[in-house]
């Protein structure tokens, strides 16, 4: 395994840990058909690659197709981390996962060898590459370079064009930020592909996937899960997850003998999760994209 502290302490890259999936599309992430629909394309394009770029050679014309480059974008909690591995596991490649901890480095100049060392690594292990919360690198390179610290974003990003351009393998990039796009990413990604929060019919298969069958359950199973997704409305997939995790200690606590997670539980737990997004969430559609990825990239360089 590859740790931020081990990317820090050395001035060479380590290798980055190459993952087998353990979720696939359709067994592990509940999707809006229309977003499905993108993904049925985008996978039919990768499976058939092969033969339109090599074997019928439109490569020779077609160079900077010979990838396969896809965005994934939408409000956070949404399962874009989630599906990222899930698409690796339904094409049946490894994976690596890079998150700002694989990708940070407190000296000037390392984080571009890391994207760098990413790219051939993933090239060599025949690996998916996932840039998890990406609005930092896909952000428009700074014009105005007044700090090493811009300096050290644009250097980043012309690594990471220049990467993209030779690669020939999957990469999916994901971020919460559609906007502030530099053109030259976007007009190399295939495919943009929006993840929104369910709705009902969504939520009630998220409901149906979390309420796992060991969970003792006082009332009708259907009749539960129909409650919930009504009553949770606007929540992500992750919100949900919340819920439950909130819920069954509850359900526990009120009878340790005999534990069973009754509605009372669920609604509770669902008034809990609405007052915290309330309270302490930031409005990310009030955000200001431009203003979010550049402090993102602060962060990320340990500024
Ligand atoms: N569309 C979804 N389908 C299934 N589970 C989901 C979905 N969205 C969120 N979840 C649940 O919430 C968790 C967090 O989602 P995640 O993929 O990290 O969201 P994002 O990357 O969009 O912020 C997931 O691991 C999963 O348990
Ligand atoms: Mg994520």
């Amino acid at each position: 395994m590859t740790t931020a502290e081990d990317s820090a302490d050395t001035s060479t890259c380590s290798p980055h840990a190459v993952r087998t999936p353990r979720t696939t599309l359709d067994g592990d992430v509940v999707l809006a058909p229309e977003t499905r629909r993108i993904f049925d394309e985008a996978i039919g394009a990768m499976r058939h690659h092969k033969t339109i770029y090599s074997d019928w050679g439109f490569g020779s014309v077609d160079p900077t197709g010979r990838n396969m480059i896809l965005n994934f974008y939408g409000l956070p909690g949404t399962g874009k981390t989630l599906a990222a591995e899930a698409l690796a596991g339904t094409l049946g490649l490894p994976y690596i996962h890079l998150g700002i901890a694989e990708l940070e480095s407190k000296f000037v100049g390392e984080t571009a060898k890391n994207i760098s060392a990413a790219f051939n690594t993933a090239a060599m292990e025949g690996a998916l590459l996932f840039f998890d919360e990406a609005d930092t690198l896909l952000g428009a390179r700074l014009s105005s370079v007044t700090q090493g610290i811009d300096n050290e974003i644009n250097a980043m990003r012309s690594t990471l064009l220049i990467e993209l351009e030779r690669f020939e393998g999957v990469a999916v990039f994901a971020t919460n930020f559609a906007r502030n796009y530099d053109n030259a990413f976007v007009s190399r990604i295939r495919y943009h592909i929006e993840f929104k929060l369910p709705d009902l019919e969504g939520r009630k298969q998220l409901w149906s996937k979390m309420l796992v069958p060991g969970v003792p359950l006082e009332e009708d199973r259907e009749t539960l899960i129909e409650r919930c997704a009504t009553e949770s409305e606007g929540f992500s997939g992750r919100e949900i997850r919340n819920v439950l995790r909130t819920a069954f200690p509850r359900a526990i606590h009120d009878n340790v003998q005999k534990p069973c997670v009754q509605w009372t539980h669920l609604e509770s737990a669902i008034a809990d999760v609405r007052t915290a997004r309330r309270n302490v969430g930031r409005n990310l559609h009030a955000e200001d994209g431009r203003k979010s990825s550049a402090e993102a990239g602060r962060r990320m360089l340990g500024f």
